[in-house]
């Protein structure tokens, strides 16, 4: 019997107002995993009621003992790691080698974010005034609404959910229509670690169904999202009218740049792992290759070869290095890069095509494609494809690399593999995005340190890292006057001469 999965309001698993449902597949093998809420607004205020109710009493509970929770959460995820990671795998795709670190990095953000309770620093710092005291502490916003992706189905939900709920936020989230799996498995975690009724919120469905209501409320104080560079500029128009604040993190263009004193075999590991781990579907993929034409012809041979190598198949089964992208849309988008890749004259050295043997021909798989020839302004070079595409670049220096690597929209990641210090150090400096990797690939990022890019990237707010309280606290300075008088910052006292 296949599963009927629920909302999660108010602390109780309930069917959508409407009754509609959603089927989930395997995107391997097209078999049917369960059956979903297709929820609508009335879903979504109820959501946002009980969210708003709980936010009241959440803010309240001393942050050490709302830390506990997280620990808690963490724990058992610990517990479950392997379940969520196969189910994940089956929902969404990626081996269970990288479903398993999804879960690992909700697992390391749970137990980051349940240390922050204890610590939620603000600062104290001097009065201009004598005999008076200044602070200023970090208040939670209220009411979040958290819009999560389907390729990092439990990171980056932690990303968000930990930090708003330690800094004392309730929480209303719409996890995407593809992953709603993975959104079930942490929720489960979350009420069995004892978060009070109401303060996380769970609302399964399509696009705008659940996300207009969430942003249209004037009781949700702020969107977080994670997606497609069109919802999040329109998000960005569209929240302001509400006053809420809206963090963003969109698109990437990521580049490897492999200078001519590279270790090319260590290059090539980094680049393979980078541009077809998650089959290529990571925000921080690397699909450019920015590589000194002195060492282009070997590192080209060397990457195709490894490309072709690369063995397709069902995620669960142990030998598979590259699993199939997430639906049928995904994967027309990523064919139609490949032609317009052809029609703009770069040169396919492996892949452009969809496998069409069994047991591969069940699924939307895609085989690894490697184009060279490719020039910086091409679309394939600028535009986000989110698939196991990777274009190869020539360049005559590490200046011309690194401009090639900041000529586009977006400003996520980027490495650099060369053995001169100096080289290194002027590419951390001149690069323009928000995560920076010497020797490594351009995937990895870890949960203590700020995650989030520049320019089309996002929009000037970072996940994870301390930064991540920042992101989901409003700051309040207080001022104490012990004085027992009226005093007056800025203004002049004015000395009145005795007669
Ligand atoms: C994403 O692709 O949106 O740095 C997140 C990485 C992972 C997270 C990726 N830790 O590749």
């Amino acid at each position: 019997m296949t599963q009927k999965f629920k909302n999660y309001i108010n602390g109780k698993w309930v069917d959508a107002t409407v009754g509609e449902t959603y089927e989930n597949r395997n995107p391997a093998n097209g078999n049917l995993l369960g059956i979903f809420p297709k929820s609508s607004r009335h879903d979504v205020l109820k959501a946002i009621d009980a969210a708003h109710k709980a936010y009241l009493h959440w803010r309240l509970v001393p942050a050490p003992k709302r830390g506990e929770i997280l620990y808690r959460v963490g724990q058992l995820l610990v517990e479950r790691k392997e379940q969520i990671a196969s189910e994940m795998t089956m929902e969404m795709g990626k081996v269970v080698k990288e479903t398993r670190g999804d879960v690992q990095e909700g697992i390391d953000m749970s137990f980051f974010a349940a240390g922050e309770g204890r610590r939620l620093l603000g600062d104290t710092t001097p009065s201009e005034l004598p005999n008076k005291f200044a602070m200023s502490v970090r208040m939670p916003i209220g009411v979040i609404g958290v819009i999560t992706p389907w390729n990092f189905p439990m990171a980056i939900p932690t990303w968000k959910i930990m930090p708003a709920l330690v800094a004392g936020n309730a929480i209303v989230w719409k996890p995407a229509r593809w992953t709603p799996w993975s959104a079930y498995n942490l929720t489960k975690a979350l009420e069995e670690a004892g978060l009070p009724v109401g303060v996380l919120n769970l609302v399964f469905g399509f696009g705008g169904a659940v996300g207009d209501p969430m942003v249209e409320d004037k009781r949700i104080g702020m969107i977080s999202f994670t997606g497609s560079t069109d919802v999040g500029t329109n998000l960005q128009a569209r929240c302001p009218k509400t006053y809420k604040r809206v963090s963003c993190e969109m698109g990437g263009k990521n580049a490897i740049m492999v200078m001519d004193d590279a270790d090319l075999d260590l290059a090539v590991e980094g680049i393979i792992w980078s541009a077809f781990g998650t089959t290529g579907q990571r925000c921080t993929a690397c699909s450019r290759l920015i590589a000194h034409k002195k060492i282009i012809k070997p590192l080209t041979e060397k990457v195709v070869a490894r490309a072709k190598a690369l063995r397709l198949g069902d995620g669960l089964d142990p030998k598979t290095e590259m699993g199939p992208v997430v639906n049928a849309d995904a994967r027309a988008k990523i064919h139609e890069y490949v032609q317009i890749g052809k029609r703009e004259g770069a040169k396919l050295l492996c892949g452009g095509y969809m496998p069409d043997k069994p047991p591969l021909n069940k699924g939307y798989f895609y085989a690894p494609t490697v184009f060279g020839g490719v020039t910086p302004k091409m679309r394939i070079a600028q535009e986000e494809i989110f698939g196991p595409v990777l274009g190869i670049i020539a360049c005559g220096s590490l200046e011309e690399a690194v401009t090639i690597n900041n000529e586009t929209d977006f400003g996520l990641s980027s490495a650099i593999y060369t053995k001169d210090v100096n080289r290194a150090f002027h590419a951390m400096r001149d690069i323009d995005t928000g995560l920076c990797y010497i020797n490594s690939g351009t995937i990895g990022a870890e949960v203590h340190l700020p995650f989030g890019g520049t320019r089309g990237t996002g929009n000037g707010h970072r996940e994870a890292g301390q930064e991540a309280l920042t992101t989901f606290t409003e700051w309040k300075s207080i001022f104490v006057d012990f004085s027992g008088k009226l005093q007056k910052a800025q203004i002049d006292e004015v000395k009145v001469a005795k007669k």
